[in-house]
């Protein structure tokens, strides 16, 4: 009886073991390769300072299988370009206001150099051979970066001093009082990391109402489409093409790259709006490709592969491999994610193809 006791308990204790816990599942760096994380708001993420800009990077080329890079850029205004103007030949680069308000320019080409002001969840688009370069310009500002393929953040660890926080503070006060772009002769000197300074490059400061030129650039006044493949667009909050899935509650997809847009580049980016589940159980996906979630406003509850179900706050990153089935649903009225997806069937692309054009940035009543 005490043995077969001690048996069932050895058992049980095995089997706990075994399983996969919370407190495994959250992260405070991105991992060396592939499995499922959480990474919090903040959390250190392999960051590294520039002058007074702070990076993280919650996503890597190690973690996703040179999938894509998700990181973040905290920083002050400040007075000078927060790089200098530059392209990338291999390396489609993602603008994202997560808040406080930014400057991007971006010119393909002999195109005609475009520059926004970017506001909380504005977006600009900089796919390959595109001049760009930005400057903030808030006390409080946070760009969200997302560049696939995977990889770019070796730049970042080059150029960078490697960092920690005992408070896991956005950005270090005070940490410079000078240009956090590195000077010329560096930036001229990073090819190898798919950087090709474009110092010519003289950014326009003729912007009225958010945006140079004026002539026909809706700037939080009207839609704006999706790019043209291979050309810079910029898509102000609210003001890009809409679609409303009604099938597990309702959600918003609000697509910031297509894979009409990412090419070769193979992944998809988009906002997406979620109403509080109507679902029992909210349904499985399993993808052929690695993807991301990044909570933007509201609660995001998620289940990826053996894990016990996740609580994501504002910031809070949650990665998926290739392959591995995850639940997503929130318990909120309204939560707004951001999502990234390599390859060309994400979670966003499906609902689109199973949704209609939906012309609100808020959900139906019933
Ligand atoms: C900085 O951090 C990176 C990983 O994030 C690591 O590979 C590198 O060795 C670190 N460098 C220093 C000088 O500690
Ligand atoms: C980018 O420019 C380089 C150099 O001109 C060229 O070799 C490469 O094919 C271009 N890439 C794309 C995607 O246009
Ligand atoms: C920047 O300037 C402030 C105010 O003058 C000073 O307190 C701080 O030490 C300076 N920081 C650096 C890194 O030089
Ligand atoms: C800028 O915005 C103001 C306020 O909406 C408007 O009156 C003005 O015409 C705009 N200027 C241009 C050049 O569009
Ligand atoms: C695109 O990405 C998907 C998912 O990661 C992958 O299965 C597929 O092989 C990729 N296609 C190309 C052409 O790279």
């Amino acid at each position: 009886m005490l043995t077969s006791s001690l048996l069932l308990l050895a058992s049980l204790g095995a089997g706990i073991a075994q399983a996969q816990t919370l407190e495994e599942l959250y992260l405070e760096n991105a991992p060396s390769s592939p499995r499922p994380y959480v990474i919090p708001h903040y959390a250190n993420s392999h960051s590294v300072t520039i002058g007074s800009q702070l990076y993280r990077f919650t996503v890597t080329g190690p973690s996703s299988d040179n999938a894509f890079t998700l990181m973040s850029t905290n920083s002050p205004s400040s007075g000078d370009l927060g790089v200098l103007p530059h392209i990338h030949r291999k390396h489609y680069e993602n603008f994202f206001a997560y808040k406080g308000r930014f400057q991007l320019w971006a010119q393909k080409g002999d195109g005609e150099q475009q520059a926004r002001l970017l506001t909380q969840g504005d977006y600009g688009s900089v796919p390959r051979n595109t001049t760009h370069t930005f400057q903030t310009l808030d006390p409080d500002c946070e760009m969200v970066g997302v560049i696939s393929p995977g990889g770019f953040e070796d730049l970042f660890y080059a150029l960078g001093t490697n960092y920690t926080s005992g408070t896991d503070t956005p950005f270090v006060p005070q940490a410079s009082n000078g240009s956090s772009s590195p000077s010329a002769s560096v930036i001229s000197s990073l090819q190898k990391y798919d950087v090709y300074a474009q110092l010519s490059f003289e950014p326009r400061r003729d912007l009225v109402n958010g945006t140079a030129p004026v002539d026909d650039s809706e700037w939080h006044t009207g839609a704006n489409e999706l790019g043209t493949p291979g050309e810079p667009y910029f898509i102000a909050n609210g003001y890009g093409p809409k679609y409303l899935n009604s099938k597990y509650g309702y959600q918003i997809v609000q697509p910031l790259v297509t894979p009409k847009q990412s090419q070769d580049t193979n992944y998809t980016l988009s906002t997406m709006i979620l109403s509080r589940t109507t679902k029992a159980s909210p349904p499985e996906w399993t993808l052929n490709g690695a993807a991301a979630f990044e909570v933007l406003e509201g609660v995001l509850s998620i289940k990826i592969g053996d894990y016990p179900e996740a609580t994501l706050y504002n910031g809070d990153v949650a990665f998926i491999p290739a392959n591995t089935a995850f639940t997503y649903y929130t318990s909120v009225a309204f939560t707004t994610v951001l999502y990234v997806s390599s390859g060309s069937k994400g979670v966003d692309t499906q609902l689109i193809r199973g949704g209609k054009s939906w012309d609100y940035t808020t959900f139906p009543k019933y």
